[in-house]
């Protein structure tokens, strides 16, 4: 993508005339007033965003907790209108999944997978292999010796319990941490400690046994962003991705997690298309599986914030969805009521969080509009993956 073609959807008017989400990143506007009052966020139709995916062979869905569905009705019914996918928020992680070595808990899970299939929509899995949210019988029964058997076993027997129903897995969650150090840039997780980096491997090839059909997926943060980190997280998630495809593991897709920050300070819309770019030239298909923006440092005017996030989820968009092998968008949430980010990331004016489509009452936000105008701008991909 040329630098002076990316232009947004509505463009950005001033009196120099277009400026590009390029431009504006080269004048590294921070200031949430750079977004111009006559960028609108206008949307033609009354398409909900599952439609409006759909229409172009997409996915759009959200996370969400068994629990908000069997008590909120309102939230359900939100959830069935705009959501053709879905993922469990944490009930397949191994602390809720597998309480003890031998204990298998799947009924929380099974309760958002009966209510996909009632609604026609399509399931992720999330994940089977991380680092976080382990039952504490693991740090006290993993050792060298056993490891492999544990780990095959959950995979196996999680993966095989929903075999042929399940969209895609995220099969290894964040095993990237350019902050532990190693050359090959590997989180230091009990996985690695215990089993070294084939850990990764075994575990997609587990998982293709068990489901041959599902799309077996590595989903990692922190790959959004032209910053030292970013660039370096981008080059080692690439490596990763680079030898899991040389030594024939099967892997299909990247998951970009897009836990986006205030107002993109650092969004580069050619250095993502390159990026994104060089994971679809290794054959893989890309998920935006977690997409919400942690805004505790915008200004307290709500008006102020939704127009700022509504920009940065269609600038991010924009490019995302440019690539063909982008396949879905998941917002890690559906409405502000329920989001990780009121406990994880309050603001400190001790105001809502506003991060997604919509607010606490399920009306529509700008950022709903921000996702609809970026499924309406791209291309028709051949068929719902
Ligand atoms: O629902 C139970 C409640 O019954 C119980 O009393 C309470 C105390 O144990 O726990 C509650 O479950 C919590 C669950 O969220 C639902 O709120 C878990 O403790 C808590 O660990 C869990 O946190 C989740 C976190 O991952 C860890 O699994 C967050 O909801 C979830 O949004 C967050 O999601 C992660 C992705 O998996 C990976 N990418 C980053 C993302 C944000 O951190």
């Amino acid at each position: 993508m040329k630098r002076r073609t990316f232009v947004l959807g509505a463009g950005a008017f001033t009196g120099m005339g277009i400026v590009t989400a390029s431009e504006r990143w080269q004048s590294k506007q921070t200031s949430v007033s750079a977004i111009p009052a006559t960028r609108n966020f206008t949307v033609s139709g009354k398409a909900t965003l599952r439609q409006r995916a759909a229409t172009k062979g997409l996915l759009y869905g959200a996370a969400l907790q068994s629990k908000q569905l069997e008590t909120d009705s309102v939230f359900s019914r939100a959830i069935a209108q705009e959501c053709n996918i879905i993922v469990p928020e944490f009930e397949l992680k191994w602390r809720t999944v597998r309480p003890s070595p031998s204990v298998y808990h799947f009924a929380p899970a099974d309760k958002l997978l009966s209510f996909a299939h009632a609604h026609n929509m399509k399931t992720r899995g999330h994940t089977l292999v991380w680092h976080e949210d382990l039952p504490s019988w693991v740090d006290s029964a993993l050792n060298s010796l056993n490891a492999k058997q544990i780990l095959t076993d959950h995979i196996s027997t999680v993966v095989k319990h929903y075999a042929g129903k399940m969209h895609s897995w995220d099969v290894v969650n964040e095993a990237i941490e350019p902050k532990d150090g190693r050359s090959d840039g590997l989180r230091n997780s009990p996985w690695l400690t215990m089993l070294g980096p084939e850990y990764i491997d075994l575990a997609f090839r587990v998982a293709a046994e068990s489901d041959p059909k599902a799309v077996l997926t590595y989903n990692d943060f922190g790959m959004d962003y032209d910053t030292p980190f970013g660039r370096k997280k981008r080059m080692l998630v690439l490596n990763l991705l680079h030898q899991l495809k040389a030594n024939g593991t099967p892997i299909h897709a990247l998951g970009i997690q897009a836990h986006l920050h205030r107002d993109n300070p650092n969004f580069n819309p050619d250095s993502f298309s390159t990026f994104l770019q060089e994971v679809a030239d290794l054959g893989l298909k890309i998920m935006i599986t977690e997409l919400d923006l942690t805004e505790k440092k915008l200004p307290t005017d709500t008006t102020l914030r939704d127009r700022t996030i509504a920009a940065a989820y269609e600038d991010y968009l924009t490019v995302a969805l440019s690539q063909p092998a982008v396949i879905a968008v998941l917002t890690w949430g559906l409405s502000d009521r329920y989001t990780w980010l009121s406990t994880a990331e309050p603001r400190t004016d001790g105001a809502p969080v506003r991060p997604l489509p919509l607010d606490a009452q399920m009306k529509r936000k700008l950022a709903w509009n921000a996702i609809a105008r970026s499924l309406d701008k791209t291309t028709q991909r051949s068929m719902i993956p």
